[in-house]
């Protein structure tokens, strides 16, 4: 089992493909990728003998992110072979939604069950602003297809922006009559994006009150729930998630762990450790290696990140990293 020293259980596990993005999100990418080396993600048997450890080790849900996770042509060759292990339950991605029409069906038929879409404006000028790209409509749309064909866990999220305030409405009129969640996720600071924090970070805290002025009720946590909070409310089949982690205590219920498109497990988003771990992925009887180095690297997990004292870790973008 995976657990760490502070009896925190991580079962999910989300995994980047690339780093490589098409978007230039103001706050992640404001310049766009910049390539600084050739290709060097994981090939899909790497990842293939990663998620054959990773099963053996209790975990069932995994999620792929990037960078554009769909900027890897094989990406459903990945999906096919990760629902190949019977352990794994459900399998996500977190797109920025460019090619999700096109795209969805041969996701769904591989196996994909979970769908993440970043949607950080509901209003189409307010979209092309922060990613500097002209997709709303068609990305809506593909929300749209995403949930005909049965993709049955839906979510979108939007960074918590000035304008997300402005837009509740917009955001909260879409979740009216449909099962999807919308989470808003605090900005947070990264080496790159400085200037555009200081201008543009907003509270979670102000959202939350609106929330519950508007008769939002919290949800109970469930068992290995991770550290968003959750609203319902009865006139609304939808829900709103907040992901707040400069909260205090965000992260006493952290469930996650990633691995860089390179291979090396992050045990925090805001930690500077990252335990290269590719070496161990070149066949499957590595196996026990790869499972040991994983538990010796978990035990150094640390309990809290320190962004409240301004330590980021060497997190440059989200894109780097795996978001
Ligand atoms: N702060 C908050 N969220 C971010 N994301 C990317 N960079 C940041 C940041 N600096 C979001 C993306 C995507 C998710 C994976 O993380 O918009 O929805
Ligand atoms: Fe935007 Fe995600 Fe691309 Fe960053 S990695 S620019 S947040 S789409």
């Amino acid at each position: 089992m995976l657990q760490d020293s502070f009896s925190r259980q991580f079962q999910y596990i989300r995994i980047s493909v690339t780093e490589r993005c098409n978007f230039k999100c103001q706050y992640c990418l404001p310049n766009g990728y910049q390539r600084t080396c050739a290709d060097d993600s994981l090939f899909v048997a790497e990842i293939d003998n990663l998620v054959a450890a990773l099963v053996d080790m209790g975990v069932w849900k995994i999620r792929l992110t990037g960078g554009e996770p769909t900027l890897r042509r094989d990406l459903s060759e990945i999906m096919q072979i990760i629902r190949g292990y019977p352990q794994i339950r459900e399998l996500g991605i977190t797109t920025n939604g460019f090619k999700l029409g096109d795209k969805i069906n041969e996701y769904f038929n591989a196996g994909l069950t979970n769908l993440n879409v970043s949607v950080d404006s509901m209003d189409g000028e307010q979209f092309k602003n922060i990613t500097q790209v002209d997709k709303l409509d068609y990305i809506m749309d593909s929300i749209k297809t995403a949930r005909s064909i049965g993709v049955c866990k839906i979510k979108i999220n939007a960074v918590l922006l000035p304008h997300s305030l402005t837009e509740l409405d917009m955001f909260l009129e879409y979740i009216r009559n449909q099962p999807i969640s919308v989470r808003f996720i605090e900005l947070m600071q990264t080496s790159d994006n400085g200037a555009y924090f200081k201008a543009n970070y907003i509270d979670a805290a102000i959202l939350h009150n609106e929330l519950l002025q508007r008769g939002w009720q919290q949800i109970a946590r469930e068992d290995g729930a991770g550290p968003a909070i959750e609203f319902s409310h009865t006139d609304y089949i939808g829900k709103v998630g907040i992901i707040a982690p400069y909260r205090k205590d965000f992260c006493s219920t952290c469930n996650r762990l990633r691995f860089t498109h390179t291979g090396a497990l992050r045990l925090c988003l805001f930690g500077d450790g990252n335990y290269p771990l590719r070496n161990l992925l070149q066949s499957k009887q590595q196996k026990p290696e790869l499972q040991q180095a994983i538990l010796v690297a978990l035990s150094e997990k640390p309990k809290a990140h320190q962004l409240a004292s301004f330590k980021t870790g060497n997190i440059q973008n989200l894109s780097n990293v795996g978001g």
